[in-house]
């Protein structure tokens, strides 16, 4: 694993706001390696256990404890679907079933743990996500940083022909 310059320069700065114990970086050093390459992987683990001076097995607890961290390469697109109760009421999760339809996503094997699907062709992966605050204006979604309110079947359907054309 290559960590380029301009993300090494940022471990480096964020470590330098928990002076009195570095290993408390941990959580900002994965999201940073998560945004970066998109999701974690064991060689991640390794490298932020060797920079906080930590044991593997201690980063990996917490990749694994907090779902929003991701084990498994997403698709080029990644969609977040808001599942918390104002985008509940508002049909998030037929969007949810909506999109995987129409990306050709299967999420039965999906979990707590393993909480991203990818389709057959890797263009999308999909998962839920909890709030996104913008609950006004329900039910709200995310492909990769772009964001889109008010989703209906028709928006679903027009966001994924777009996507997909990329
Ligand atoms: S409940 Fe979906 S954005 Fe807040």
């Amino acid at each position: 694993m290559t960590i380029p310059t301009e993300l090494l320069s940022k471990i480096d700065d964020v470590i330098t706001h928990y002076p009195v114990s570095k290993r408390s970086a941990v959580l900002p050093l994965l999201h940073l390696l998560q945004h970066h390459f998109g999701y974690i992987t064991d060689e991640g683990i390794t490298w932020v256990a060797a920079k906080l001076e930590l044991e593997p097995m201690q980063v990996m607890e917490v990749v694994t404890f907090y779902p929003g961290f991701r084990q498994a390469a997403p698709g080029k697109f990644h969609i977040r679907v808001c599942r918390t109760l104002s985008c509940a009421m508002a049909g998030s999760f037929e969007l949810m079933d909506n999109l995987c339809q129409l990306t050709g996503i299967d999420r039965s094997h999906t979990d707590h743990h393993h909480s991203i699907a990818v389709s057959p062709d890797g263009k999308f992966s999909i998962e839920f996500a909890e709030c996104l605050a913008s609950c006004g204006t329900a039910p709200v979604c995310m492909f990769n940083d772009d964001f889109f309110e008010g989703v209906s079947a028709d928006k679903a359907k027009a966001l994924v022909a777009d996507y997909g054309s990329k």
